[in-house]
C-alpha cells in the first residue's frame, strides 16, 4: 500500500514539541494523570493498582466496550471494537471496505487519512467540497450527484476537522436517507462529538441512526486524553466488526492495558471531563470572535458551531506558510498552514482547545499589528 506523505503530521512533527505554544491543536489540553485518577471510584482503582501488564482482550476490555457504548442509543457492547486510536480505526476500515473498483464519497477539506487511506485501499475517491461561502456546510445535492452504483461508502466528520462546522439536523438526516437509498455505507467521523457549542445541536450518532452505519469515536479530542491512544469503531454490522477484528490482527492486535483502564476511568467520569473541556472551549471562544472583529479585512472567519478548531483566512498578501513558519520562529505561537489540507485560499487552522490559547492569541496579535497593519 503506498500512500502518500501526511502533510499535516510532518509539520506537527517538526513543530509541535519545538514551539512555545500551540494555536493550532486539534485536541484539548490533555488531562494530568493524578487529576485523572482523582476521578476513580475505589474498584477502579483497585484496577489501576492491581493491573497486570499482559496482552489485553484483542477487542477491548470488556469494561471499557460496556462504557463506551453508552456513548450511544441502540449500540451494544459488542458493537464496539476499541482500536490504538482513532487512526488506526480509520486505516481498518478503509483497508477492509474499499479495493479496486470500489468507489468512495469523503468530504474536503478533512483530516488526510480519511480521504487518502481510501485511496492507497484501491478505491477511486470523489471529495465533496464543503465551502467557506456556505459556512463550509454540506450540500446534499453535491452528495446525490457523486453517487454511484459502485459507491461503497460516503464519509463525514462531523464536528468538523479543520473548520469547526457541524451540519444541521435536516441536513444529516438527508444524508442517512440517502446513504439508506444508496446502499452506500454511512461512515460519520465523530472525535469531536460532544463538543457541540449548543447541545441541541448534537447529531445522532452514525452508529445509531442506521444498522449499517459507522460511528469512529475517540479519547484524544473532546475527552482531552490523546496520550492514551484509544479510539473505536461502533457499528451494529458484527460482520463488518468481525471483518475489522480480523484485520487489528495485524496491526496492534490488541490496546494498551494502562490506557484502556484509564479511558475507562474517564468514561466513567465523562460528565465532569467534558464539563471541563468544554469550559476550556467555550471560554476562549468569545477571545476568538473579539480578535476577528477587530481585524475586518486582514483575516476572515467562519465562526465554528463545534469542536476545539476553526479555519480562518489570512487575506492580508503574505503566504500563508510564510506567515506560520515567521510567526513560530519571532514568537514561539504556531499554526497550521491550510496548504496541509489542500487548501490554496491562504487558511490556517486554529485551535482553542489550551488553556494557554488567550496568551498564544496576544502573542499572534502583537505579531499582526507589527506585520500587517
Ligand atoms: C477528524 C479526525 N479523525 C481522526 C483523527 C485521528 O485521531 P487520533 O490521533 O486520536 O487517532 C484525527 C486527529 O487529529 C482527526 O482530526
Amino acid at each position: 500500500m503506498l500512500l502518500e506523505e501526511f502533510g499535516l503530521e510532518r509539520f506537527f512533527a517538526r513543530w509541535e514539541f519545538a514551539a512555545e505554544m500551540l494555536l493550532c491543536a486539534s485536541d484539548i489540553e490533555g488531562w494530568p494523570m493524578r487529576e485523572l485518577l482523582d476521578f476513580a471510584s475505589e474498584e477502579d482503582r483497585c484496577r489501576w493498582d492491581d493491573l497486570q501488564l499482559g496482552y489485553t482482550e484483542s477487542a477491548g476490555a470488556p469494561a471499557l466496550r460496556t462504557e463506551i457504548a453508552r456513548l450511544y442509543e441502540r449500540v451494544q457492547p459488542d458493537d464496539v471494537l476499541v482500536f490504538a486510536g482513532a487512526e488506526e480505526a480509520v486505516f481498518a476500515l478503509h483497508d477492509v471496505l474499499l479495493g479496486s473498483g470500489d468507489h468512495a464519497l469523503v468530504v474536503r477539506p478533512a483530516y488526510q487519512s480519511l480521504a487518502e487511506v481510501a485511496r492507497a485501499a484501491g478505491a477511486e475517491v470523489t471529495r465533496i467540497e464543503l465551502k467557506a461561502e456556505a459556512a463550509w456546510r454540506l450540500d446534499i445535492a453535491e452528495v446525490r450527484a457523486a453517487l454511484r452504483p459502485s459507491t461503497r461508502l460516503i464519509l463525514v466528520n462531523e464536528p468538523h476537522n479543520p473548520t469547526g462546522s457541524l451540519s444541521d439536523h435536516a441536513t444529516f438526516n438527508q444524508l442517512v436517507e440517502l446513504a439508506a437509498e444508496s446502499g452506500a455505507r454511512l461512515v460519520v467521523d465523530e472525535v469531536y462529538r460532544f463538543l457541540e457549542f449548543d447541545p441541541a445541536d448534537r447529531l445522532p450518532a452514525g452508529a445509531d441512526v442506521l444498522e449499517n452505519g459507522v460511528s469512529i469515536g475517540v479519547m484524544s479530542k473532546s475527552f482531552g486524553l490523546a496520550g492514551l491512544r484509544i479510539g473505536w469503531i461502533a457499528t451494529r454490522d458484527r460482520e463488518l466488526l468481525a471483518r475489522l477484528a480480523a484485520f487489528k490482527d495485524y496491526t496492534t492486535i490488541c490496546n494498551s492495558a494502562p490506557s484502556e483502564v484509564l479511558a475507562l476511568i474517564a468514561l466513567r467520569a465523562r460528565d465532569r471531563v467534558l464539563a471541563r473541556n468544554r469550559g476550556i472551549v467555550l471560554g476562549n471562544l468569545p477571545r476568538l470572535d473579539a480578535f476577528f472583529g477587530r481585524w475586518p479585512g486582514v483575516f476572515e472567519w467562519v465562526r465554528p458551531r463545534g469542536g476545539s478548531i476553526g479555519f480562518p483566512r489570512l487575506v492580508a498578501d503574505v503566504p500563508i506558510d510564510r506567515f506560520a513558519e515567521d510567526l513560530v520562529r519571532e514568537t514561539g505561537v504556531l499554526l497550521l498552514p491550510g496548504t496541509v489540507f489542500g487548501d490554496t485560499a491562504n487558511r490556517f487552522r486554529i485551535g482553542f482547545g489550551r488553556t494557554n490559547m488567550p496568551a498564544a492569541l496576544e502573542r499572534l496579535e502583537a505579531y499582526a499589528q507589527r506585520t500587517l497593519r
